[in-house]
């Protein structure tokens, strides 16, 4: 079966050529993450990992109000202290699978992306906004801690001092000051948002998979790296795209003056 025929409760994925649409869908919980609901959608993910002819996620939420309002506050409020461990390590390894996994991401947030909600846009490598979204870590605010990367991930991609801040305080921010501090790429009006991430996911689909997935896992284990061994991992991953069939003919079709064909070996 293919992804886009597989039916589920929470998710609907939708083919539009390599690229795959995700959208999470409880919209009358604000598409709150619930346990099922991450069950669906780390099993999504490995069908999508599987399939090929997907190059591209664009990941966004069901409805006008939110992209994802956070973990689900009422599964979290009965865990014991095994329990709350076990619910952030299951959170954080589909976001980490969603991250290190062999397509782009695109996260088109739509709407509220609040505390697991605005961790799952952090675990995309890329984020569109709508002029609507709305960011924020409130978790100190309900005597928890980001639990699915955001005190690893927001720090990294906005810096420490900005992080510390809205980790402490739970404050809420637009999508302008979203862009300003560089936790979004770009804001957009509503009705664009989806047309915009489809146009940026089309040009990356349009380049040689293999080479995408290989340099963004250079930039993202860089960041862990020391630069000496940042660009050994560099040369490396370079090496390994040397026996591809689509380096080959990625640099011969330049060459030849023709267009390139990648087919993602
Ligand atoms: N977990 C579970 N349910 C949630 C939720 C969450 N994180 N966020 C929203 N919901 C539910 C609400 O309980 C409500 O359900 P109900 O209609 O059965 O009562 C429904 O979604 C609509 O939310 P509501 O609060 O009525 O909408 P609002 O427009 O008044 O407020 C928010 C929107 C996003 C400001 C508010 O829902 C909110 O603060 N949510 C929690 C955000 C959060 O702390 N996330 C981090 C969790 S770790």
């Amino acid at each position: 079966m293919t992804t886009a025929a597989r039916t589920y409760e929470f998710l609907s994925i939708e083919k539009k050529d390599q690229v795959a649409i995700v959208t999470i869908s409880r919209p009358e919980k604000l598409n709150a993450l619930n346990h099922a609901l991450l069950s669906e959608l780390d099993g999504a993910l490995d069908t999508l990992r599987a399939d090929a002819s997907v190059r591209v996620l664009v990941l966004t939420g069901a409805g006008e109000k939110a992209f994802v309002a956070g973990a689900d506050i009422g599964e979290l409020s009965v865990l014991d202290t095994r329990g709350a461990e076990a619910a952030s390590s299951f959170g954080s390894r589909v976001f980490r699978k969603l991250e290190t996994g062999p397509q782009t991401v695109i996260a088109a947030v739509n709407g509220f992306a609040l505390g697991g909600g605005c961790e799952l846009a952090l675990a995309c490598h890329i984020r569109y906004a709508s002029e609507a979204a709305r960011f924020g870590l409130p978790e100190v605010g309900l005597g928890i801690v980001p639990g699915y990367g955001g005190t690893q991930r927001l720090p990294r991609l906005v810096g420490l001092g900005i992080a510390s801040e809205l980790i402490a305080t739970g404050r809420m921010i637009d999508a302008a000051e979203a862009l300003r501090i560089g936790l979004v790429n770009r804001v957009v009006a509503p009705a664009a948002l989806l047309e915009e991430a489809l146009a940026t996911a089309q040009k990356i689909a349009a380049n040689a998979p293999l080479a995408v997935a290989a340099a963004l896992e250079a930039a993202r284990r860089g960041l862990d790296l020391d630069i000496d061994q940042g660009l050994r991992l560099e040369s490396t991953l370079f090496g390994i795209l040397g026996s591809t069939k689509d380096m080959h003919d990625g640099l011969s079709a330049f060459v030849e003056k023709r267009k390139p064909t990648f087919e993602g070996h």
